[in-house]
C-alpha cells in the first residue's frame, strides 16, 4: 500500500487522473471502476480537460460504478447515474458506462447480474475509491464480516448524514443502496483510494495502521497489493 500526502485537495485530484490517465494511455480498453461523491470530482475535471485538449482518449474504455441508491430515479439530479452524467460522461467520449440499477424489481438478481457484467467484462483494471467518515468503501458499511458480492446496503446515520447536503433535507435521503461488494473492489487489478479534509483523517488512520477489520471496510485493502492511496495534508493528520 501506497501513500501520498499532498498539500491540498485539488492536488489530490490531479493526482489521481493521473494514475488513470497513465492506465488509460497504457491501456486504452481499459475497464474503469468509478466512484461518486465530493472526492472524484477534481478528478474527473482533470480528466475532461485532458480529453478535451485530445490528450485523453476513452473511447474504448468501459465503466462500473460503484453504487447507487435504490428507490431514487435516476433522472433525479442527486442519483449517481445523474452525477456521473454531469460530473463526467457528458463529457468524454467513453464507450460503455455501467451503474447498478437500484431500481430493478428483484435488486438481488441485479447484484448478481452486476458482479457476473464486470467478470464478463474481464474485471476491473483501476477502481477509483472514496472512503465514508465510517471508513466504508462503495456502500460497504461497518459490519462483522466483509461481504464478497454486490450487496443491498442499509446505510448508516453517519452515512445518510453524510450525503444530506445533497439533498433538500434528511428525510429525501434514501436509506438503502446496492453496491459492488468486497470482492468486487479487490478483485481489481490496481485500486486508487482518495481522500481529502479532516472528517476522513480518523478513516484513513485505521485503513493504513489499524487491524484488517470489517468495522472499517476500507481496512482490507491492506491485503491489495496493488492499492495507492492519495491524501491531503487533513486527511492524513493522524499519520
Ligand atoms: C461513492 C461511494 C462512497 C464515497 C464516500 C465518500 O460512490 O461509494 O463510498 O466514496 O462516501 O464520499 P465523499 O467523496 O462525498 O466524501
Amino acid at each position: 500500500m501506497q501513500v501520498r500526502i499532498f498539500e491540498n485537495a485539488e492536488q489530490v485530484g490531479k493526482a489521481a487522473a493521473l494514475l488513470f490517465a497513465s492506465q488509460v494511455t497504457r491501456k486504452p480498453n481499459s475497464v474503469l471502476g468509478l466512484a461518486t461523491g465530493s472526492s472524484p470530482i477534481g478528478c474527473y475535471q482533470q480528466l475532461i480537460a485532458w480529453h478535451k485538449e485530445g490528450i485523453l482518449d476513452f473511447s474504448e474504455c468501459i465503466s462500473y460504478n460503484l453504487d447507487e441508491y435504490v428507490g431514487l430515479d435516476i433522472e433525479h439530479e442527486t442519483s449517481y447515474h445523474a452525477f456521473m452524467k454531469a460530473q463526467l460522461f457528458d463529457h468524454i467520449n467513453m464507450k460503455e458506462t455501467n451503474l447498478p440499477d437500484g431500481n430493478a424489481e428483484d435488486l438481488v438478481a441485479e447484484a448478481k447480474r452486476y458482479d457476473a457484467a464486470i467478470e464478463a467484462a474481464g474485471g476491473i483494471d483501476m477502481q477509483l475509491l472514496g472512503i465514508g467518515r465510517n471508513g466504508h468503501i462503495g456502500f460497504n458499511e461497518p459490519a462483522d464480516k466483509f461481504v464478497y458480492g454486490t450487496q443491498i446496503v442499509d446505510l448508516t446515520e453517519s452515512t445518510i448524514d453524510a450525503n444530506t447536503r445533497f439533498f433538500e433535507n434528511k428525510d429525501q435521503v434514501p436509506r438503502k443502496a446496492i453496491s459492488l461488494g468486497i470482492g468486487g473492489i479487490m478483485n481489481a487489478k490496481e485500486v486508487v483510494l482518495i481522500a481529502m479534509g479532516a472528517d476522513k483523517a480518523q478513516a484513513i488512520h485505521d485503513t493504513v495502521y489499524g487491524e484488517i477489520d470489517p468495522q472499517v471496510q476500507a481496512s482490507i485493502l491492506r491485503s491489495h497489493p496493488h492499492v495507492t492511496i492519495l491524501v491531503d495534508k487533513a486527511a492524513a493528520s493522524l499519520l
